[in-house]
């Protein structure tokens, strides 16, 4: 192992044991959660990642269609369990997941992900389909409406805000589980319907960086974490290749370039609760 890998596991590993401290009374306060999370993690990592179904299913269509479902969660949605009184949106997914943690992961999120990585993908499907259908038409209930209001606003196709919010999170959690630890199907798939805002193209879009749209679309860009994010800070710190004043290791000094580490990342539940470990470098 070279000393530069070997620094970059130390800060990861030092970042991991900070965020856990942080999250330490999360922890208690989702004790309820952590079954399902621990039941989550003991058939994780046996998932089959069945080629075949994914061949005959045309599963790169389907996942444009899931990205840009989960990244309009990711950078336009926000918390529907938490009650807004000042009607302001000032917390998107972009940065981190959800906190706390989900209590319950949506049930055929849950049961179509133990099945296979094709079945994941494909529950997560349908559901954008019918939502991109429903935002894409013209909303006669209101015309007035322009795109981006009639995205946070339908919930379609659940009963509720609250369900949509419970299945695009779950989804999420999964989605960017298996990019991270590099199923290869999310190696490459076309990122255009992702990129709904056209200052949020960043560098793995831009040049194909393999696994690059998947996680734009269904990761939290931990890198970019900040107590308080707009869109203009994080248009800037997608544009700079993980170089920038305000990720995580330019702020603790330890080099500019930020990246998360596919394979550091193998707890379902700490990726839930946001101990997404990454690493530090000098240079590119
Ligand atoms: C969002 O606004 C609420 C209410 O004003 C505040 O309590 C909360 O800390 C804010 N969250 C962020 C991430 O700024
Ligand atoms: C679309 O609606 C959103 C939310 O109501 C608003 O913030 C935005 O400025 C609108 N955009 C245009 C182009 O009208
Ligand atoms: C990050 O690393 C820490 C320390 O090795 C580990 O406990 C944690 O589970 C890792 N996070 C994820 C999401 O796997």
């Amino acid at each position: 192992m070279n000393q530069a890998l070997l620094f970059a596991l130390l800060v990861a590993s030092a970042r991991g044991s900070a965020i856990q401290r942080h999250n330490a009374d999360l922890s208690s306060r989702v004790r309820r959660a952590a079954s399902p999370y621990d039941e989550i993690d003991s058939w994780i990592g046996s998932v089959p990642d069945d080629t075949e179904k994914q061949r005959s299913g045309d599963v790169q269509k389907m996942l444009a269609d899931v990205g840009k479902y989960i990244s309009v969660h990711k950078w336009i949605g926000f918390d529907r369990r938490k009650e807004r009184t000042d009607g302001i949106i000032n917390e998107t997914f972009a940065s981190s997941f959800p906190t706390p943690p989900l209590v319950e992961i949506h049930k055929e999120i849950l049961a179509n992900c133990r099945k296979s990585i094709f079945e994941c993908i494909q529950v997560v499907y349908l559901a954008a389909a019918e939502y991109l259908e429903s935002v894409d038409s013209p909303n006669p209930r209101h015309p007035e409406k322009n795109s981006t209001s009639s995205m946070i606003e339908t919930h379609d196709p659940f009963k509720s805000v609250l369900e949509d919010f419970n299945f695009r999170t779950s989804a999420s959690y999964f989605l960017c589980y298996f990019t991270l630890q590099r199923v290869p199907v999310f190696r490459h798939f076309d990122c255009k319907k992702s990129r709904f805002r056209e200052d949020f193209i960043d560098y793995r879009a831009e040049y194909n960086v393999p696994y690059g749209c998947a996680e734009l679309s269904f990761c939290p860009e931990t890198c970019c974490s900040k107590p308080s994010v707009s869109p203009d800070v994080f248009g800037t710190c997608l544009r700079s290749k993980g170089h920038d004043s305000e990720n995580f290791c330019s702020r603790n000094n330890r080099g500019s370039m930020c990246r998360t580490v596919p394979f550091l990342n193998e707890n379902f539940k700490d990726l839930a609760l946001n101990a997404i470990n990454v690493t530090c470098s000098g240079h590119d």
